[in-house]
């Protein structure tokens, strides 16, 4: 990580040493960059992946983790009144529960096959404030809204300190990102020692974006939410499988069963394997909006 010029930079005691400015923005592009090997810095190359997994996303981020602390902190901030716009909406993770929170959401995301199956929820729930707008958040106008969102879609954002100077100037009270907090599931080290993965390098997405934000002047506030999920499964075979990588053998998911058996418990005829995930979220407030909660 590259340090900048030490000129400007606080002291908080005569024995305390300067703290070097770091180069947020520089370090998150570095980031990035390294961790592309598919391709999907790429705008189109992200919109295939996207396309391959629309239909099945729902189903495969319920069975990573939940965000129900994440929605619950966000709740806290909203009003009834409020309009929302949720940059990279994908298929509504947000933007439907919090529909039920506020006047309307807007919900912008540059994948065609997520609008479309966003739009088939909506129809199907019988919603009715929620506008589709396609587009990319760097480059498409963002219409004012009260609150603007951004949850776990920043990841293509290179040029990080321009976007979230767009994303606020469309905040007219608050700006929230939802961003990763480094976390390592107990069953991660059984998968990387079966399928011979590498290390899952812990990347604190959230501390680089609050760096940024600091360092262009949007004033912010830091949390952390702490998600569980729960796998449930009749037998340790199957919660195994569920844990596993598609491609795994049958003998592969014997051998991993065997070795998270100690992590298990049981809730009556079930096993239930409880897998943790932490979600940063920072919040912008507009400095001139009236804070009620303050006054
Ligand atoms: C990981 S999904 C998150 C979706 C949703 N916010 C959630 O938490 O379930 C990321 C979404 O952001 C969208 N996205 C990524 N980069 C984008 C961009 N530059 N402009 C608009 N949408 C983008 C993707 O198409 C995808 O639907």
């Amino acid at each position: 990580m590259k340090l900048l010029a030490e000129e400007g930079t606080q002291c908080a005691g005569a024995d305390a040493r300067p703290l070097p400015s770091i180069d947020f923005a520089g370090a998150w592009r570095e980031r990035l960059i390294a961790d592309n090997p598919k391709g999907r810095l790429d705008p189109e190359i992200d919109r295939q992946f996207w396309a391959s997994i629309a239909d099945d996303y729902d189903r495969q981020i319920e069975a990573s983790g939940s965000c129900k602390r994440t929605l619950e902190m966000i709740v806290r901030w909203l009003r009834p009144t409020d309009t929302l716009l949720d940059v990279g909406a994908g298929t509504g993770r947000f933007t439907l529960p919090l529909a039920a929170r506020v006047a309307s959401v807007t919900a912008l995301d540059d994948s065609p096959d997520m609008l479309r199956v966003l739009a088939q929820k909506i129809k199907a729930q019988g919603v009715s404030n929620v506008k589709l707008l396609y587009g990319a958040m760097e480059s498409t106008p963002l219409p004012p809204h009260d609150v603007v969102l951004a949850a776990w879609s920043l990841y293509r954002q290179l040029d990080l300190p321009a976007t979230l100077r767009r994303l606020a100037a469309s905040a007219r009270r608050l700006l929230i990102i939802v961003a990763g907090h480094p976390y390592t599931p107990p069953h991660r080290p059984l998968m990387e020692k079966i399928w011979a993965l590498p290390p899952k390098d812990a990347f604190p997405a959230y501390l680089y974006i609050l760096g940024v934000m600091h360092q262009i002047g949007l004033c912010t506030e830091a949390f952390v939410a702490r998600e569980m999920h729960c796998h449930r499964a009749k037998t340790i075979e199957s919660l195994a499988r569920r844990l596993a990588p598609a491609h795994a053998s049958q003998e592969e998911i014997r051998c991993f069963a065997a070795l998270l058996r100690p992590q298990l418990q049981r809730i009556g005829k079930d096993y239930a394997y409880v897998q943790v995930g932490l979600a940063g979220l920072i919040v912008h407030r507009r400095e001139d909006a009236i804070d009620l909660d303050l006054e």
